[in-house]
Order: C-alpha cells, then sequence, then structure tokens
C-alpha cells in the first residue's frame, strides 16, 4: 500500500499564532477619567507607580558615568551607568533639602554634585562629601550616616532601559509576558538597532487619548485616505491579539484592502480597483521593481512578490533578518506596551511612541516620538539625534517622517474638546477597538487595587 501524501498545512509562525480573547464587557468608557484631577491622582498611586515603565534607550549610556533623566508625572528618575555592566536608576532628588540633583536632559558624570549647597554623590547615589559633614550635622554626619538616593528598580530588554516604583513588582521578563519578549526579540532590536529621532510633542489633551489614538485602525478610513490604496484596515485583514497586559494588531501593508474597491478606486481616479496604485508603486520602487506595462495580474497579487523582493533587498545589504517571518517584512506589527508605550514595528525600523501624563493636569500630556532605524553592517551607526521639544501646533507636524501621524495628532485637542462637553457621556467602541477596551480595563484593575 503507498504511504498517503502528507497534507498537513505548515504549522503556523509562532508570532502568527491566535491568542485568546480576555473576557470584556460592552459598557461605555465613561469620560470622567480623560478630565478627572482625582482619576489622575489614583492613577498616580496605584498604576504609574507599580508599572514597568520606559526610560529610554540603553544606547544613551554607553560609558561609565553617562546619564540621562526620566521625567513621569510628578517624578523624575536619574539613570546612570555606574559600572561597564551595570545601568542604575534613583530618584533624582537631593537628599538634603530636596533639590532636582539634575536638570532634565542628559550628561556624563564622575560624580553628582546637587547645585544647591554641593553634596556630592557617587554613580550609584551613596553621598560621599557634604560642606561641613563633620562637625555641622549634630544628628550624625550625613556622608557617615550612609545617607544614600533612593534607588529605583531598572531592567533593561532589547536595547531599551525600563524602570519601576513598585519593588513588589514582578520582573521585566514577566511583566512583558513571554510571547511579546520572544516576538520582540526576532528583529534583534538590542543589537542592530539606534535611535536616529526623538521627539517630544505636548499635546493638548489626557494621556489615555494618546493611547487610545493609536490602538485601534477604525479611524484609517476616516482620516488617513493614502493608506488605502496600499494597505488593509478592515477588521478581517487586521489580527488582534493579547498577551497579559498587553495588545497587537498586524496592520497589513504593501497592497490594498478589501475596502479598495472599484468605487473607491475610481473615486481617487483609477480605471479599477485592478490597477497598480501610487501607493503600491512606491513600494515596489523602494525594492527597485518596476511594475512591467503588460502586467495583467490584480494588484493584491503583488504581496507575494513584494514579501520576496524585500527579502531578496535585506540579503543584498547585510542585515540579519533571519529571526523574521514574510508578513514581518511588510507588515507594521503594531503593539501596545501597558501602561504608555505603542510601537509600529517595522522590519528595518520602529516607531515607539510613549504616552506621558503632564505632571499636575489631567488635560495634557507629553508624546514622545521616537524613531530607531537598523544599522547595517559597514554602515557605521547614526549620530544620536538632538532631543526635540514641540509644542501641538507650532509647525513640527510638516517634518513627521509620514503625514499619517500629523493626521493622527490633529485630533488630539478636538478629542479633548469634545470630552468636556456635557453633551458626551463615554466612549461607545467597536468591537475592532476592543484594544482600546482592554487597555482601560486593565488601568481598572490597577486603579480599584489599594
Ligand atoms: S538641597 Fe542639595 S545640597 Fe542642599
Ligand atoms: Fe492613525
Amino acid at each position: 500500500m503507498a504511504a498517503s501524501a502528507d497534507v498537513s498545512s505548515p504549522p503556523i509562525p509562532a508570532i502568527l499564532r491566535k491568542t485568546a480573547e480576555p473576557l470584556m464587557d460592552f459598557g461605555l468608557i465613561p469620560k470622567e477619567r480623560y478630565l478627572s484631577a482625582e482619576f489622575m491622582d489614583l492613577e498616580w498611586q496605584r498604576m504609574w507607580r507599580r508599572v514597568w515603565l520606559y526610560a529610554g534607550p540603553l544606547s544613551d549610556l554607553p560609558e561609565v558615568g553617562d546619564y540621562f533623566t526620566f521625567e513621569i508625572g510628578p517624578e523624575s528618575v536619574l539613570l546612570v551607568r555606574s559600572a561597564a555592566d551595570k545601568v542604575q536608576a534613583m530618584y533624582n532628588v537631593c537628599q538634603h533639602r530636596g533639590r532636582r540633583i539634575r536638570p532634565d536632559g542628559c550628561g556624563h558624570a564622575r560624580s553628582f554634585t546637587c547645585p544647591y549647597h554641593r553634596w556630592r554623590y557617587d554613580l550609584k547615589g551613596r553621598l560621599i562629601a557634604a560642606p561641613d559633614a563633620g562637625f555641622d550635622f549634630p544628628q550624625g554626619d550625613p556622608v557617615a550616616c550612609g545617607i544614600r538616593v533612593p534607588q529605583v528598580r531598572c531592567e533593561t530588554f532589547e536595547g531599551l532601559v525600563f524602570v519601576n516604583f513598585d519593588n513588589e513588582a514582578p520582573s521585566l521578563a514577566d511583566y512583558l509576558t513571554r510571547e511579546v519578549a520572544e516576538h520582540l526579540h526576532s528583529y534583534r532590536w538590542g543589537s542592530d538597532f539606534r535611535i536616529n529621532l526623538d521627539w517630544t510633542v505636548a499635546w493638548p489633551c489626557n494621556w489615555k487619548i494618546g493611547v487610545d489614538s493609536f490602538n485601534e485602525l477604525y479611524h484609517l478610513q476616516g482620516i488617513h485616505p493614502e493608506l488605502m490604496d496600499m494597505s488593509d484596515d478592515t477588521p478581517a485583514g487586521c489580527p488582534v491579539d493579547f498577551f497579559g497586559q498587553h495588545s497587537r494588531f498586524i496592520y497589513r501593508v504593501g497592497v490594498p484592502g478589501p475596502r479598495w474597491d472599484d468605487a473607491m478606486a475610481r473615486s481617487r481616479g483609477y480605471r479599477d480597483s485592478n490597477q497598480i496604485t501610487r501607493g503600491v508603486r512606491m513600494m515596489l520602487k523602494a525594492y527597485g521593481l518596476e511594475p512591467q506595462p503588460d502586467w495583467e495580474g490584480h494588484v493584491k497579487e503583488l504581496r507575494p512578490v513584494l514579501i520576496r523582493a524585500a527579502r531578496e533587498r535585506a540579503a543584498q545589504q547585510g542585515a540579519d533578518i533571519s529571526g523574521l517571518v514574510d508578513d514581518q517584512l511588510l507588515d507594521d506589527f503594531h503593539y501596545f506596551l501597558f501602561p504608555n508605550i505603542t510601537l509600529n514595528i517595522s522590519a528595518h525600523h520602529f516607531w515607539l511612541f510613549r504616552h506621558r501624563p503632564h505632571p499636575r493636569d489631567p488635560q495634557r500630556m507629553l508624546w514622545d516620538f521616537q524613531q530607531f532605524v537598523r544599522v547595517r553592517p559597514g554602515q557605521g551607526t547614526p549620530p544620536r539625534p538632538p532631543h526635540q521639544d514641540y509644542v501641538l501646533g507650532d509647525g513640527h507636524e510638516s517634518r513627521f517622517p509620514h503625514i499619517a501621524l500629523a493626521q493622527d495628532e490633529a485630533q488630539a485637542e478636538e478629542l479633548q474638546r469634545g470630552m468636556r462637553s456635557a453633551g458626551f457621556k463615554g466612549l461607545y467602541l467597536a468591537h475592532q477597538e476592543r484594544r482600546i477596551r482592554w487597555f482601560h480595563r486593565v488601568l481598572d484593575d490597577y486603579v480599584s487595587r489599594p
């Protein structure tokens, strides 16, 4: 008897495996959390002080003595490479009278001297000198007493430094989940990527409006018309997954999705939806391909062509993409790491958005935008870009690397104004927006826990 042919389909790569949907209700998300100082205070006491927070890139601390500050809510944390193999975090506050030890920013130091009365700390935060220490402190010589700036937990992951104010919190690895850690590791961020853009933009809205804005694709057809001819924003085409407190969608890029029908194509000046669009042509060109004039196929059949070209181009450039599956070469793997990190990940670059609350005002936030690029062998490392501070509407939007970011940002103030209206009670979310629902559900779990 002949052996039967193996007709089983190839295993689904781990990064593409569907996760279980957590149970969620369907209620309105009440708007008060975007407005209330009491809710903001609860968030600070019960959530921000208990979670792992991305502080900055490890590549900013190459030498012993390099440091940068991380401002979050009312706190400032000083991150410093205290030894060749050690990065430490401590509260950025002098133990004498409470002055901030270092202003916001970065630098290099052999020790930290508080500018007020010149108490001096070593890189581990231990007080090593203080004027008149030996005779004018009847309660005890502050140096001899072993005064030290309180430490903050600090761990690194794939070239990113995280801190946590809670000594009881799980490790960063447990917090991120094994799945997320493995998925992100496949890109080789830790070894192959460097930051090349670093902005902070002050937005006049609550920080959760920033988070919500990037946790759904429902708005694509609403405000990003130029993306419609080269991507799929439909719920069926955009798998949503959940990993512990975090979530992900995969935004399919390369060819248009099902919304791109003849009517939409004609409304954009095409003969029909088969034609190669401007967006697809741009992608082909990026990989050195020119669509043949006699191309008879459907534009959507070009996806495998693009994936193949992307892999070949990466190989020519010497980029190590051996850990990536085909979809990772084209699509935007879009992760949200609770509570405030949005990641748009492509094979050769990624965007990191960090949504920070304003120190005092629930109706303001700081939106950080960092871009990291893959450093190709022999190409050298791009210089560390200076950090740029902007305010919404000051003209920086024309310098975004993609127009979609300006379109997203333009919603921030209008959303917050709407939240203040008596005519609005809360968010009435679509199923495809359930990453927003999960984010608020996880937040509720934190703020309800004393
Ligand atoms: S407050 Fe820092 S030395 Fe006095
Ligand atoms: Fe958007």
